[in-house]
């Protein structure tokens, strides 16, 4: 495969100076993202403990995530020293996503499963041009699955032991949607516990569950797989219908975001009312592909929201 000019299409018709190999940049990335499983597959007890937390108690952080991130930055700039790495682990207070070719890693989402021993656990390993995310891998080591995505070139997922691989949507009939109440939906605490923004989530959920009778859109249930990443990559298979979250971070959603997008998904605010957003948004609803009302399905989960959340981007 050739080297691409990536055109920055995303509701940003910009034309790029970029030059990039993305098909090779994503054959480099799963083959780091297997070799990361492995060491997150027979890390020891104790490098499988949370270490430290990070803003609070629930922001756990252990001796294998900064291990990871080290040997995957470590080699993707000797194999591309001219791009940027941005990494959970090492991202300091301040750092943007910039326009150069950047690689977005979270060497360990889902850490709290990891810590708990909990098998939803993934490397996520974005890359983005422009801002505009155009590679994805998402590995989870204990089930095996690996989803990627390349910009253009469609999504897929793939069993590592069989070798097996399908595109995605792997629900290819993509159903049309018929409303809220048909839906399976996934949420996540995040680790922000308080605020306007545990509010908003948490008066959101109540309302999404409900009766009707009593105000709500009752879904069908709502699910948390521990992993933003693994959560938007269940939306591109289509097998949950939405995923919608305020907190996370570029590096939680840039891989699962060109495998949602790749698999007919499409990803907006958390928050009503905003169509277009960037990476780094830090609010989104992420909705499967659909052969009609995506729009509406969009509109209707607005309506539910209660109030809005105010993570900076
Ligand atoms: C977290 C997970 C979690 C989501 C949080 C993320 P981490 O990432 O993706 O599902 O709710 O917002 O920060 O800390 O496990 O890398």
């Amino acid at each position: 495969m050739g080297s691409h000019t990536n055109d920055g299409d995303d509701g940003q018709s910009r034309q790029s100076c970029w030059k990039v190999d993305l098909q090779s940049i994503k054959t480099d990335m799963v083959n780091l993202a297997k070799q990361a499983g492995e060491m997150i597959t027979t890390a020891t007890a104790s490098a499988a403990t949370a270490v430290d937390t990070k803003k609070n108690s629930a922001d756990l952080v252990t001796e294998t995530d900064a291990a990871v991130e080290k040997f995957i930055s470590t080699h993707l700039m000797v194999k591309y020293p001219t791009f940027q790495f941005l990494g959970e682990e090492t991202y300091k207070p301040g750092m943007k996503l910039g326009k150069e070719p950047t690689f977005v890693v979270d060497p360990i989402d889902g850490t709290t499963n990891f810590v708990h021993r909990y098998p939803y656990v993934s490397i996520s390993l974005g890359f983005a041009v422009d801002r505009i995310p155009c590679v994805g891998v998402v590995f989870n080591p204990f089930t095996q699955k690996l989803y990627w995505g390349v910009k253009g070139e469609g999504s897929y997922i793939v069993d590592v032991q069989t070798g097996e691989e399908k595109r995605l949507p792997v629900k290819q009939e993509k159903e049309e949607f018929k409303g809220l109440d048909g839906t399976l939906v996934a949420i996540e605490w995040g680790s922000d516990r308080s605020g306007a923004n545990w509010k908003c989530k948490t008066e959101t959920w109540a309302k999404l569950g409900a009766s009707k009778e009593e105000g709500g859109a009752m879904v069908h249930s709502a699910r948390a797989l521990g992993s933003a990443a693994l959560n938007l990559c269940a939306v591109a298979e289509g097998t949950l219908d939405l995923y919608w979250e305020g907190g996370c971070w570029a590096w939680d959603v840039c891989a699962g975001w060109v495998i949602l997008k790749e698999a007919g998904g499409t990803i907006v605010s958390g928050n009503p009312g905003e169509w277009e957003i960037p990476v780094d948004h830090r609010k989104y609803l992420a909705v499967r592909a659909a052969k009609a009302g995506q729009k509406e399905i969009v509109e209707e989960f607005w309506g539910f929201v209660q109030g809005t959340m105010e993570y900076e981007s």
